[in-house]
């Protein structure tokens, strides 16, 4: 726990220092030419000496890089909330967002009947369709010499995937596939317009999933919409608007991390041949090696928290109504945890107090389809290569995501 037990609120707000301290930049969110190394050269030389960094970027905000720090934040929902600001730079246009925009206990309503979708046994049923669209993207990438791992399977893989995940129509999957790649795009480039209106669309195609089961043509134990329908919350259903909100958080949620982190894997193996090899020889060490990716590459830096009074964190005064972003990013490579944490441990002891996914009451509910896609990528594209390298410098996902948008390789079939 890093909140300040010799410090209150009051004594810090009247310090000046505190105040000038609100005034200082230590970081660029923004800061063009990030390469696939910088953003963690960067964190890992601010990490020691500002744990919680401050920004003026976006209005003004803190930026928990420390691993004490992110995880003392989500861990507390007494005194830090996402209902009012959970992302930096703030992006929700319109509506609620269950389940991530609402606090406990309304925010159970929704992860009970989400993470009931998420347990072994649905996971096990689902990955046979996984697989084959893994296969059916990856097959014919695989025929060619170069490709772009990310624009030719990573932004489109998830789309597809949630076709299957969602029982969507294909023709449903083909739009979610197209709104959301771009949408994903215009949130990495800041293009708030473009973002806006797709926004708009992607809740219409929410709207359009919810009313074709509004008619008892799915099963609740089947179906995460219509199970979300059925729910029953305080003894009434969950409100219309909010459950609209909820089939529009998964439907881009989930597509966003997947996205961006695929590339990242591939980079990181083009540049280790042994561990390629290795992974090629022994596919059963592929779910630890995964692990360590998501470790080692953790895409979320801009999801957030915002104060709910005046609190003393590491020592800082965050004001009330202050946002904090939760960089995980950093967090997952702070070395008081992870001793040399910039470098990939296959099998690391500790693997498992990594915090990719969150921790506490927002943790990832996706996490097993997660791990199950990024898994299955692997086992599918090196079974069926002898080596691939990148042939050109990657090009990198901006804040709020950390990762790749573009990895082209020259690939050796197997
Ligand atoms: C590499 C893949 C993924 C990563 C690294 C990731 C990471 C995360 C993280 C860090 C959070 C917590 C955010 C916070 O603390 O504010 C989160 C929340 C969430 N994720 Fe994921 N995620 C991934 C994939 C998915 C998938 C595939 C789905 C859905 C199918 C999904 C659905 C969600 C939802 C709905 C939340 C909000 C949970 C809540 O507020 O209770 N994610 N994810």
């Amino acid at each position: 726990m890093v909140r300040d037990r010799d410090r209150s609120p009051e004594e810090t707000a009247v310090d000046p220092a505190a105040e000038a301290r609100r005034l200082e930049h230590d970081f660029d969110p923004v800061r063009p030419g990030e390469t696939f190394t910088s953003a963690h050269e960067e964190f890992a030389e601010l990490r020691p000496r500002c744990p919680l960094a401050r920004s003026q970027e976006y209005g003004g905000f803190w930026a928990a890089l420390g691993y004490d720090e992110v995880l003392s934040v989500i861990t507390d929902i007494e005194h830090f909330t996402t209902s009012r600001q959970n992302a930096v730079p703030a992006f929700a246009f319109t509506g609620v967002r269950p389940p991530l925009h609402l606090d406990p206990p309304e925010h159970m309503a929704y992860r009970r009947v989400i993470n009931q979708f998420f347990i072994p046994p649905r996971m096990r049923a689902l990955e046979p369709r996984v697989r084959a669209v893994a296969v059916r993207l990856l097959e014919p990438l695989l025929e060619q010499r170069t490709v772009d791992v990310c624009k030719q399977y990573a932004h489109v893989f998830p789309a597809h995937v949630f076709a299957e995940f969602f029982n969507l129509a294909p023709e449903t999957s083909e739009e979610i596939k197209r709104v959301s790649g771009t949408y994903v795009d215009a949130i990495q480039v800041l293009d708030h317009a473009t973002v806006k209106s797709l926004s708009g669309r992607l809740y219409e195609i929410a709207q359009e999933i919810i009313d074709a089961r509004t008619g008892g043509a799915f099963d609740p134990a089947d179906d995460l919409t219509a199970a979300l329908l059925a729910a029953r919350y305080e003894g009434g259903p969950l409100p219309a608007p909010m459950v609209l909100g909820c089939v529009r958080q998964l439907i881009v949620t989930g597509m966003v991390a997947p996205s961006v982190f695929t590339g990242t894997m591939f980079v990181h193996l083009s540049r280790d041949p042994e561990l390629q090899d290795l992974l090629r020889a022994q596919p059963h060490r592929i779910p630890a090696a995964v692990e360590e990716f998501l470790r080692l590459y953790s895409p979320y830096r801009g999801m957030a928290r915002t104060a709910r009074e005046d609190v003393v964190l590491s020592g800082e005064l965050v004001r009330q109504h202050d946002p904090i972003a939760l960089v995980y990013t950093s967090a997952n490579r702070d070395e008081k945890v992870f001793p040399d944490g910039d470098s990939f441990v296959l099998d690391r002891p500790n693997i498992d107090r990594h915090i990719s996914f969150g921790r506490g009451t927002h943790s990832c509910p996706g996490a097993p389809l997660a791990r199950m896609m990024m898994r299955l990528t692997l086992e599918e594209f090196l079974a069926r290569s002898s080596s691939f390298r990148v042939t050109e410098e990657p090009e990198m996902a901006v804040w709020a995501e950390w990762g790749t948008r573009s990895v082209p390789l020259e690939i050796i079939a197997g």
